[in-house]
């Protein structure tokens, strides 16, 4: 057997205390996977009122003083509420303590101090793996997502650490956490990495750069949006940067929390069902519709959406091809927020098609099961997806996804074409163009299919039995995390 491995992770969000989109979801659920697999995972956040009144066993590791702008920043050690997974979080009520979300104001204006926001949270990080932190423990991994982590690969790499690896894994590259070249005097950084070869971008300061540069490795959430990230059209200005470290680069398939979504033990749906026993999806089906307001219509194709609503997630195409989905008979029910403009015109299409298009604007977690459990198919016409979680949610609930063929949507759905009907291997409906056109030809296509009820139970059968549990991808990481701390010097 392997030795246990110390890892730690740097995030900036965790279901269910901190959530913006599926990085929550996967911050919540690998460590507690791997812990499980035996390592020895920790995890270190920022002190948000949401975590530090919510974590337990609280205890004070080292009082850090005055930095990155803030009188008084305190280490916590804590244990997560629910996994009891230890976790490390950063007290500081100046940069941490107040309403609003993790990156913005109320108002939806990014906090202007999000620099030493994350500046202290990758700082705290890179002490930590250093192992002058915590005196009691330091690891051999250092694993940060997303920008707001980043930094943390960059301080451990100029305190040039060894014998310890750091991880890198961008869950969306088009956040890439870019301020204005005169705060990074803030950061405490040598100045000659502020240039093209380090973490300038174009003439402003880019977190995300400070991941892809100086990471031992570079992970993605997909193999295909691996892929693609290195490519000009969905390089997001970083595809040059990306091609520089290929060797370094992987993609790593996301797992689910399947506790967490499970139509066999979910509390918030209206009746609990599994592959033997779909009639508690018909129950679900019609709650749904007496929830939202949506006619009693049997027939109708039910699709959902749970989105955020922002142009990465292709929502115009639904907002344009809906009238005439609708007048083919097929019902909308839809959960997001975002952009207002595309809220509005959400809100506007259910006001034109009352009893066929039903909208939440808000964020709601109990619904997003209601609505995931009770509809037929699950649209996430995305232009580009990382990974997407949504469509394994839905294949798992037996709501068969309709998506675009990109990033891990293309590795999650196989399209039911005939020879995958034939074939026995199709699981949802893809489409290649992002186009309005095309999703509804996508959605025609499922409507067909529905009309053969023993072959729409057939590939709702084949979905529900899709095994994307954190196993295999924890396995994945620990693979990668041994050969960077192979390469690493000693
Ligand atoms: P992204 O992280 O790009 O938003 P993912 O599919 O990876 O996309 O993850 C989205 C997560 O956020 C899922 O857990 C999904 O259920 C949830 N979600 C998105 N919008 C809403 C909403 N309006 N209400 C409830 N949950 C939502
Ligand atoms: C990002 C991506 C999404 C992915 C999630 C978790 O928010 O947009 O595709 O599933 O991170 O990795």
């Amino acid at each position: 057997m392997s030795q246990r491995l110390a890892i730690l992770h740097v995030a900036a969000e965790i279901y269910p205390l901190v959530k913006t989109g599926g990085l929550a979801d996967v911050v919540a659920a690998l460590p507690v996977a791997q812990a499980a697999a035996g390592d020895d995972v920790r995890i270190v956040l920022p002190g948000y009122p949401q975590v530090l009144d919510a974590v337990q066993r609280q205890r004070t590791v080292v009082e850090i003083g005055a930095c990155f702008g803030a009188l008084r920043v305190r280490l916590v050690s804590a244990r997560l509420p629910g996994s009891a997974l230890p976790c490390y979080v950063i007290d500081s009520p100046w940069l941490y303590r107040r309403p609003g979300g993790p990156y913005q104001a109320p108002d939806g204006e990014a906090w202007g101090d999000n620099v030493q926001r994350f500046g202290l949270l990758g700082w705290v990080a890179a002490h930590l793996a250093a192992g002058d932190a915590d005196p009691s423990w330091s690891p051999q991994v250092l694993h940060a997502h997303d920008w707001h982590a980043a930094l943390a690969c960059t301080y451990l790499d100029h305190r040039a650490s060894t014998g310890r690896a750091s991880v890198y894994t961008v869950h969306n590259l088009a956040y890439q956490g870019l301020f204005p070249m005169q705060d990074a005097g803030l950061l405490g950084l040598p100045a000659n990495l502020m240039s093209p070869a380090g973490l300038e971008y174009h003439g402003q300061l880019s977190f995300m750069k400070a991941g892809l540069k100086f990471a031992d490795r570079i992970t993605t959430v997909s193999p295909s949006y691996a892929r693609e990230i290195a490519t000009h059209e969905f390089g997001a200005g970083l595809d040059g940067v990306i091609r520089a470290r290929a060797d370094d680069v992987s993609g790593i398939l996301n797992g689910i929390d399947t506790a967490v979504w499970n139509p066999a033990t979910d509390p918030a749906i209206a009746t609990r069902y599994d592959a033997e026993r779909l009639q508690g999806k018909a129950d679900c089906r019609a709650a749904l519709q007496r929830e939202m307001d949506l006619a009693d219509d049997a027939q109708a194709m039910l699709v959902t959406v749970v989105s955020r609503l922002t142009s990465q997630k292709g929502m115009d195409l639904v907002l344009a091809a809906l009238p005439e989905l609708v007048a083919r008979g097929v019902q909308f029910a839809v959960q997001g927020a975002g952009d207002a403009a595309l809220e509005t015109a959400f809100r506007i299409a259910a006001q034109a098609h009352p009893g066929r298009v039903a909208v939440e604007v808000g964020y709601d977690e109990a619904r997003a099961h209601r609505l995931i459990a009770g509809a037929d198919a699950i649209a996430v016409p995305s232009r580009f997806e990382p990974c997407g979680l949504t469509q394994m949610y839905g294949l798992r609930y037996g709501t068969l996804p309709i998506v675009r063929r990109v990033g891990g949507l293309a590795d999650t759905v196989v399209d039911a074409s005939p020879q995958a009907l034939a074939g026995g291997t199709a699981t949802g409906f893809q489409f290649e163009a992002a186009t309005p056109a095309a999703f509804a030809a996508a959605v025609d296509a499922a409507r067909a299919l529905r009309r053969d009820a023993a072959a729409w139970r057939t590939v709702m059968h084949r979905a529900m039995a899709q095994d994307f549990a954190w196993a295999v991808p924890t396995r994945e990481y620990r693979a990668l995390y041994e050969r960077a701390l192979g390469a690493a010097p000693r």
